[in-house]
């Protein structure tokens, strides 16, 4: 056993070290650096001072730990709720040999195991040498400190210039552990991945059950849970980006953990591309996660000295079941992962005009739809497809990002100057990664696009992926872009993607590069985003693929929010958000009202419903105001300027779904809390109700007990007999009946603590 313990570490040069060796922050460290070291945060990274070998992470409420076992490998010992400063951390051991069918190999917890010496478990890389050799055997080689929340640990194959460099950062405030990898060649020839994971995460033997996230085109956010058994279930996307079908997140509750209670491992893979997420239950009942990079068709080569990073795997613990899981996550992305962390301003509340206009976009037309959205008091005016090239209909247009002067004869400056004159920003829609083969660029440049020559290039909406792993696409993107930018004055990109990836080939490069396809393009991506954020400090930029196609925190480092779903019926964008929020905060989940009865379900809602529901995340309206009454924009201007009020609590508050309304549930009941408990606001909602059953009486979660909160209601019910204001403590332990009934109803309060 070896015992965390205060110690002077001299093994690493000063600017490495910063390990404090206790949990209240006092930091022992080699004496060059006791200035610098009075300055600095608790630590929460640690390593056995003895042995050098067991490594310790700490951060919100839980623990993390690993270390080297006696053959060399690095292992986890331990993950969970966080355990005394001063517990001994037992070594790392082998696994056991269970039988000659079932060796150590695959009972060894490994951090990063790679596939030779008989593992058959998921591997986290599998190599093939210039030699035809494909054995690769990670040994723990040293270990450096960056930062007091960090640690980077080197591995090196037993006999080959093969070393990964795994990377560590655990937040202090929620224990999320952000976890990746660099994997680098220095044989003299070129070696061949095969498969290459961001991290493996284990959890021990038990009875769990897994929640995922999957859907189809309008029909996202549809939350899966199932026991976990023997085998390995995949979730993943073979489609070159992040995919409707499949999102990159996991949650794993164990034994009967519900929303509020028990334990619940979860995690996020940040990548927009094609991905994979193992979930894989051993022969000895452990349960391993292992993300990144899809294996499917994946092939990177690296040349002598060349490295690949992988994307980053976050993972979390909480002890407050999947809801608290969700809240820990949302939290975190708030304050680590957005383009504007640690403090996101929350969205401006947009007009968009597709779903009024579609292509038939005129200046005329958009600039009365403005004057009209003005009057609601919305702050932000974007206008969607169809103001550039020849585009009429889908399909035209795409790649030639210049103004159609018919619709638009003088200009994009017309419309901006009249949406500025009524107090609005200005936003525009691209999509930058497409063209229509009917379209200058595609004309110019036919090999520009992901094909393989010879064999036909299969359209969807009528439009080709350009390859933007290239660089001569990249800076054609990047220019068109900028130039954009730079001569109008756009506050906004609602950046949209309407297909998935089909004969992904790249013949323009040696045969043993055209599947890092993969990689490059979405490198190229982010660093455009970045490279456009750099030069454009005020842009804010949507994240949208034919509704949520391209979700994940991967652009979620680029992008100010994203949009969940082209589905924007009510009902069903209730059991999307709820989905939706398992994984990703309210602030960045843009919401539109759009008409009724709703072009999909044809399904009739009133617009105070529809309100409430979009009112849940980042609100905007989506309608055809010309069709609007006076009323109904009266009632508009009312609920976004009572939106407005609770609009921080709601969207950067900790949410707790207090009737969740999947499994055909005909209640649902949200409730946000603002971070310092001074506000809480409650959406309620019965979809139909039958045979005259009253809707639940909610008792709040998160509340102060001790502080009175006043009670308002934002659209106007009126509750008699509730009290107008109570204590915490009442909220949360009488509770309130809400009083709903009917069909698609809805009702919403605060709680404003006097
Ligand atoms: C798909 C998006 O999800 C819609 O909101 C709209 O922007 C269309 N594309 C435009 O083509």
């Amino acid at each position: 056993m070896h015992t965390l313990r205060t110690l002077q570490l001299k093994t690493f040069p000063c600017l490495h070290v910063a390990i404090g060796l206790t949990m209240i922050g006092l930091n022992f460290v080699s004496s060059a650096c006791v200035a610098s070291a009075q300055t600095m945060a608790p630590a929460v990274v640690k390593v056995d001072p003895a042995s050098g070998t067991v490594f310790r992470l700490d951060g919100g409420d839980a623990t993390y730990a690993f270390g080297v076992n006696q053959r060399g490998e690095l292992q986890q010992i331990y993950w969970g709720g966080k355990v005394a400063a001063g517990d001994p951390i037992p070594a790392a051991t082998v696994g056991i040999e269970w039988a000659s069918f079932d060796s150590s190999y695959n009972n060894t917890p490994q951090e990063y195991a790679s596939w030779g010496a008989g593992l058959f478990q998921e591997a986290a890389l599998k190599v093939t040498f210039a030699d035809g050799n494909r054995d690769l055997v990670l040994h723990y080689v040293s270990s450096t400190k960056p930062d007091a929340h960090s640690i980077e640990v080197k591995l090196k194959d037993i006999s080959r210039a093969v070393t990964v460099t795994l990377h560590y950062k655990i937040d202090p405030e929620t224990g999320i552990l952000a976890r990746s990898a660099t994997i680098e060649n220095g044989e003299p020839k070129p070696i061949l991945l095969e498969q290459a994971a961001a991290a493996s995460y284990t959890l021990p033997p038990a009875h769990y059950t897994l929640n995922y996230l999957t859907g189809r085109w309008a029909g996202e956010w549809t939350l899966n849970s199932e026991a976990i058994h023997g085998g390995e279930r995949v979730i993943e996307s073979r489609r070159g980006t992040t995919g409707h079908q499949a999102n990159p997140w996991f949650a794993i509750g164990r034994g009967d953990a519900d929303e509020e209670h028990g334990e619940t491992w979860f995690g996020a893979l940040a990548w927009s591309g094609s991905w994979r997420i193992v979930i894989e239950q051993d022969q000895l009942d452990k349960v391993r996660v292992t993300g990144g990079y899809n294996p499917f068709d994946f092939g990177y080569q690296l040349k002598p000295g060349e490295k690949l990073d992988t994307p980053i795997f976050y993972a979390g613990y909480s002890d407050h079941g999947f809801g608290g899981a969700s809240r820990l996550l949302a939290r975190f992305t708030l304050a680590q992962v957005l383009p504007r962390a640690p403090n996101p301003k929350p969205r401006p509340v947009i007009y968009n005009s597709w779903e009024a206009t579609e292509m038939n976009v005129t200046e005329a037309g958009q600039e009365a739809l403005a004057e009209k959205a003005a009057a609601l008091g919305i702050d932000r005016f974007v206008m969607d497809d169809g103001w550039f090239g020849q585009r009429k209909t889908d399909h035209a247009g795409l790649g030639d990002w210049y103004v159609n002067k018919e619709k638009f004869p003088n200009g994009l400056k017309p419309l901006i100057d009249k949406v500025h004159s009524l107090g609005m920003d200005f936003g525009l829609w691209v999509e930058p990664e497409m063209v229509n083969p009917d379209s200058d660029l595609y004309r110019k440049h036919p090999d520009w696009v992901l094909n393989f020559p010879g064999r036909p290039r299969n359209e969807e909406r009528t439009q080709l992926v350009l390859n933007l792993a290239r660089p001569d696409v990249r800076a054609y993107v990047f220019g068109f872009l900028d130039k954009l930018l730079s001569e109008n004055q756009i506050a906004f990109l609602k950046w949209d993607y309407n297909r998935n990836w089909s004969e992904p080939g790249w013949d323009q490069v040696p045969v043993e590069e055209q599947k890092e396809v993969y990689v490059k393009f979405i490198q190229n991506l982010y660093s455009i985003l970045a490279e456009l954020r750099a030069k454009h400090p005020g842009i804010e930029i949507e994240s949208c693929s034919g509704g949520g196609g391209r979700v994940d925190l991967g652009i979620l480092h680029y992008t100010d929010e994203v949009w969940p779903s082209d589905n924007t019926d009510p009902l069903d964008r209730l059991t999307q958000q709820d989905g939706f929020t398992r994984a990703y905060p309210t602030q960045v989940m843009l919401s539109w009202v759009t008409d009724s009865p709703h072009w999909m379900n044809n399904r009739a809602t009133s617009l105070t419903y529809r309100l409430l529901v979009s009112m849940e995340g980042a609100l905007g309206i989506g309608a055809n105001l010309n069709k609007w009454t006076d009323e109904d924009s009266a009632t508009a201007k009312r609920l976004i300027a009572a939106y407005h009020q609770v609009q921080k609590t709601v969207v950067q508050g900790d949410l707790y779904r207090l009737i969740s309304p999947t499994n055909g549930s005909e209640f649902t009941a949200t409730e946000m809390v603002s971070p310092d408990r001074s506000q809480a606001v409650l959406f309620t909602y019965v979809h139909a109700t039958q045979e005259g059953r009253g809707f639940p009486n909610l008792e709040l979660l998160g509340l102060d007990p001790d502080a009175t909160y006043t009670l308002t209601s934002i659209e106007g019910k009126t509750l008699p007999g509730t009290p107008a204001a109570a204590s915490g403590a009442w909220w949360m332990r009488h509770g309130i009946d809400v009083n709903l009934r009917g069909d698609f109803q809805a009702a919403a309060f605060r709680f404003d603590r006097k």
